[in-house]
């Protein structure tokens, strides 16, 4: 059954009857922008937050959010006589302020609510009109303070501040459940090293051309739209980065493409915006041309994780200087054994009659090596993997959410049926991280070379034994985990 909240989004996404007022508003917007002649597109890039690199809108927004509350706090402050003197006096500014910065984010969600359309348009003019409102309540309350009406004045600004809120809700709403102004560009690695896509003789002059590549890891085809132009050959990605609207059919113009659902326009060298409505650069491509073939090669962003030829390069030098201690054995074989480890704890513990007074012991010994586990891979495993295996941040990540499944079962009392259901859902969460890592990153881990590899495995299991033996360290546990069952 939908939510409260859903069902009110919901309500306002099928109201078509919003649809004659929507595109009314739109056609007046546009007959302003029109009467500005050539400073259209400037201005409309300025709305759009283009130069910015990211939507100006909610960043304006911030604004009335931040100072209404603000007035909200200092007006409750006035009105009960507690506080500084000059309270009331600062309400009002920080009203005043807010007040510009709306008409401001005003201006430039307007510029960004002409390129949507359907449901979102309705969603728009409803998140507008209530901003309207608020904004108007706001204006209204400033007035009754001037005339020495402080009282009707706070509680038309606190009607404003509750009104802004619905329509901050539908703003969100837009955000991040219909992803309006995020980046809709596919920004996968791949490829990492040059992929023939074509052939030369294929590309006709400013003519854009599609092509795919395999993202193995997102499972999916990846599009890059490939331009040629003035004796060279352009690459960058395909769906455009505003709302996804297919490059390749848009055109060239000025050395950009054009797209050709809202026109945004990216230079063809870099995938830099030109004009908007976008404000994301399209993912970039380095391009050469070797026997008549054009090949491509993602370029990386800044951040990326992704493994590159060079870091690889530069694992496997760490290789040649690797000394592995005589006898050890593999960090991958160290890790899987102590998996097997952690399937019998957990076999054993559901085997245990939910009344056996050793059952919670048996439980501590598991949530002890669990947090063991934990720790060696993230102190030593992950970081020397990260440069041949993407599935590093997920896996710290999995850790994250094992830490929190684990705090929630040792609360429970290992007798109620709770413990059970929670006990099930931990050995399921461990079994899918245990059994990801064995068939993907102890895979890649391989490529690190056998001498590096048992020199990790040493490593882990000098610090599996030093975690097991340490005093300090066995009574942290202790404490930690009479902690999370509530002592
Ligand atoms: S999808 Fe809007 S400009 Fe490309």
């Amino acid at each position: 059954m939908a939510s409260g909240t859903d069902r009110f989004t919901g309500a306002i996404e099928k109201a078509e009857r919003l649809d004659t007022p929507a595109y009314s508003v739109a056609n007046v917007l546009s007959t302003v922008l029109e009467a500005t002649g050539t400073a259209s597109q400037p201005i409309q890039n300025a709305l759009h937050g283009t130069w910015l690199g990211h939507p100006l809108h909610p960043a304006l927004a911030t604004v009335p959010i931040g100072t209404w509350t603000m007035a909200l706090g200092l007006d409750t402050c006035d009105a009960v006589g507690l506080g500084p003197q000059r309270a009331g006096q600062a309400a009002d500014l920080a009203l005043t302020i807010g007040a510009a910065g709306a008409v401001a984010a005003a201006a430039a969600g307007a510029a960004d609510w002409r390129q949507v359309h359907g449901r979102d348009r309705r969603t728009g003019l409803a998140h507008a009109a209530l901003n309207s409102t608020a904004l108007g309540l706001t204006i209204g309350s400033l007035v009754l303070r001037r005339r020495g009406r402080r009282s009707a004045g706070r509680a038309l600004s606190a009607a404003g501040w509750l009104t802004l809120a619905a329509g901050a809700y539908l703003g969100g709403h837009l955000v991040y459940r219909r992803r309006i102004g995020v980046d809709q560009a596919d920004r996968s690695p791949e490829p990492r090293g040059f992929q023939p896509v074509i052939a030369l003789a294929a590309l006709e002059e400013d003519r854009p051309q599609r092509v795919e590549i395999w993202d193995e890891a997102a499972r999916a085809r990846i599009g890059i739209v490939l331009v040629r132009h003035r004796g060279r050959v352009h690459a960058m990605g395909s769906r455009c980065s505003h709302m996804g609207g297919p490059l390749d059919e848009g055109w060239v113009q000025d050395g950009g493409l054009v797209c050709p659902w809202h026109g945004s326009r990216y230079c063809l060298a870099t995938g830099r915006v030109l004009d908007g409505p976008s404000t994301a650069p399209q993912p970039r491509y380095q391009v050469r041309v070797r026997d008549g073939q054009v090949e491509v090669k993602r370029v990386p962003e800044p951040g990326d994780e992704a493994l590159t030829p060079e870091e690889l390069g530069a694992a496997q030098a760490a290789e040649v200087d690797a000394v592995a201690p005589a006898g050890a054995r593999k960090a991958d074989e160290v890790l899987f054994e102590h998996h097997q480890l952690l399937r019998r704890l957990f076999e054993t513990v559901e085997a245990m009659d939910p009344q056996d007074p050793e059952r919670r012991d048996m439980m501590r010994l598991l949530a002890a090596e669990l947090e063991i586990h934990e720790h060696v891979e993230d102190e030593i495993f992950y970081p020397a993997v990260r440069p041949v295996s993407e599935d590093v941040p997920v896996a710290h990540a999995e850790h994250q959410q094992l830490a929190d499944m684990l705090a929630v079962t040792l609360r429970l009392g290992p007798s109620t049926p709770a413990f059970e259901e929670q006990l099930r859902a931990l050995h399921q969460a461990v079994e899918h991280h245990a059994s990801s890592e064995e068939r993907s990153m102890f895979q890649e881990a391989q490529r690190l070379g056998d001498a590096r590899l048992r020199q990790l495995g040493a490593q882990i299991e000098a610090m599996l034994d030093d975690e097991r033996e340490s005093r300090a360290r066995r009574a942290f546990r202790a404490v930690k985990i009479r902690l999370l069952e509530g002592l």
